[in-house]
């Protein structure tokens, strides 16, 4: 059993549905705990760096469009194996293939309003955790 970190953002459908607590509630239900989080706005650029790897995709134009919506949660989760139990959490990609009871089968409204993002594996994640947040803004539990 290893404690990994890893990132994840409420996206800004699920932020406009008010169900930030909900989603947090999960994520503490599954044990992870929540180490660092902000509301931010994200700009087109950060939108477009933070989506760098799919830059070429027919769907990055609208999945940017969608990310500058309106606001979004960006949090560091920290628990056992976080990268892929928080990728169960959140179900598949396209939310008609999510498992019931996944976040994105109960939360996503289309394949790219699909509600959460979460890292890929642990270097995604230390990658994107320094995206967003400085050493000072994540807070390990002491208790
Ligand atoms: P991806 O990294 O493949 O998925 P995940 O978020 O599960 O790691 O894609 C990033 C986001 O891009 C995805 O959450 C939703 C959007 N997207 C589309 O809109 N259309 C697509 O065909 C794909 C693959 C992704
Ligand atoms: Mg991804």
């Amino acid at each position: 059993m290893t404690i990994e970190r890893t990132f994840s953002i409420v996206k800004p459908n699920a932020v406009a549905k008010n169900v930030i607590g909900a989603i947090f509630n999960r994520f503490e239900t599954a044990g992870f705990k929540i180490i660092a989080t902000k509301m931010l706005h994200l700009t087109k650029e950060q939108a477009e760096g933070f989506y760098a790897e799919h830059k070429d995709r027919p769907f990055f134009n609208g999945l940017v469009e969608f990310m500058t919506s309106g606001p979004v949660v960006v949090s560091v989760l920290e628990g056992e194996n976080a990268v892929q139990r928080h990728r169960d959490l959140m179900g598949a990609t396209n939310p008609s293939n999510a498992l019931a009871g996944t976040l994105r089968a109960d939360y996503a409204d289309s394949f790219t309003e699909n509600a959460t993002h979460g890292s890929d594996s642990t270097d995604s994640a230390a990658r994107e955790i320094t995206y967003f947040f400085g050493e000072g803004e994540i807070c390990p539990r002491t208790r």
